[in-house]
């Protein structure tokens, strides 16, 4: 697990008390003097700079903390959502200085006499401003990926199913998840009132995160996604009363439940869907020890986009709330995967659960 703080980092600890004490009052303050390292675990909320950038290794050891991923990308644009604070306090205000802050990534450079209050409310008011845009994008996000599969299951409902609609859900549902961030993405699906959307939506969401991840290709990550929110097309042919059941379903109605993985095959079949969609859409129940369905597939014959998407699915599914059921924690869902070991490929299991923890509330 994860642990955020500010980093103060400085090269004249003797006098950055002050600053850590009020920096303290916004969120735990770290300082990490000299050749320090943050404590393991550590994360970055937000950075303050108090070192002479002018020198090579005070470089080096900024670069070295700033996170990878989504949680920051230096040179990103300016108030975009993924961005944490990162407030250089700087000796000099050459051009030059100006120039290596901004490249490391600098979101605002200060003098370095500035009150140590001022510094704290540029950080309070950074981090508001980052969680509001992070807010409107998860919320477009949503919008458009519902959109997406309102027009996928219409059509697969009444027939003339146009695969198109869904492209527009693809973007937007990478941007929400890596910008805003999973928990904000999977709080606002747990408000959505339809279950079979508010799973493919959740499916989709972990996806993202999955695939941002692991880095992905900008085009392999919208194939993965896109795979995602088709995954259960076929319950639109299910009826509502066997998919809203308030409980768990019994023999018969599971029988019609495990024909879904094929309705939504056939359906995306005749509409022109790639094989690796199709595959992802038909096998997403099969396990590796051959005990899924519907083809009851062994090893090798089961793909890596299947693979990656089963699990996906199946926490997914654990973690769910349901009015009959608490969601399970993340580490419990972890280790209910982990025990699949027969049936799930263990090292992509492992893989899933840093990507799930990297962002674990
Ligand atoms: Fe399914
Ligand atoms: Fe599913």
């Amino acid at each position: 697990m994860t642990d955020g703080a500010i980093f103060l980092l400085t090269d004249r600890p003797d006098r950055s008390s002050a600053l850590e004490t009020i920096l303290n009052t916004v969120g735990r303050c770290e300082v990490v003097a000299g050749d320090q390292k943050p404590s393991p675990g550590a994360r970055p909320v937000a950075i303050v700079s108090d070192l002479t950038l002018s020198r090579r290794e005070s470089v080096g050891r900024l670069r070295a903390l700033l996170p990878s991923g989504p949680v920051a990308r230096p040179g990103a644009i300016a108030g975009q959502a993924g961005r944490i604070p990162i407030i250089c306090l700087m000796r000099s205000t050459s051009d030059q200085d100006l120039r290596q802050a901004r490249d490391l990534g600098a979101t605002v450079c200060l003098p370095a006499y500035t009150s140590p209050h001022v510094v704290a409310q540029v950080i309070r008011d950074q981090v508001a401003a980052r969680d509001e845009t992070a807010s409107s994008v998860s919320g477009q996000g949503i919008v458009r990926a519902t959109e997406a599969l309102t027009g996928l299951f219409a059509g697969a409902r009444e027939g003339g199913l146009t695969l198109g609609v869904v492209e527009a859900g693809l973007t937007p549902i990478l941007a929400a998840v890596r910008e805003g961030g999973l928990t904000r993405w999977l709080d606002t699906v747990w408000t959505h009132d339809d279950a079979t959307y508010q799973h493919c939506l959740l499916v989709a969401g972990v996806s993202a995160q999955f695939v941002n991840f692991l880095q992905f290709r900008e085009q392999d990550r919208q194939h993965f996604v896109r795979a995602a929110l088709l995954h259960d097309l076929g319950k639109a042919r299910i009826p509502q009363a066997i998919l809203n059941k308030p409980g768990r379903l019994d023999a018969d109605e599971m029988e019609i439940m495990r024909t879904h993985p094929v309705i939504g095959y056939e359906i995306l079949r005749d509409s022109g869907c790639d094989d690796a969609t199709l595959g992802a859409v038909r096998h997403h129940h099969e396990m590796l020890d051959g005990s899924g369905y519907p083809d009851g597939l062994v090893g090798s014959a089961i793909g890596d986009t299947v693979r990656l998407l089963t699990i996906c699915d199946i926490y997914a599914a654990l973690t769910e709330r349901r009015s009959y059921k608490e969601p399970m924690p993340v580490r419990d869902a972890l280790a209910v995967l982990e025990s699949m070991d027969t049936k799930l490929e263990a090292g992509l299991v492992r893989c899933f659960g840093d990507a799930m923890m990297a962002v674990a509330p």
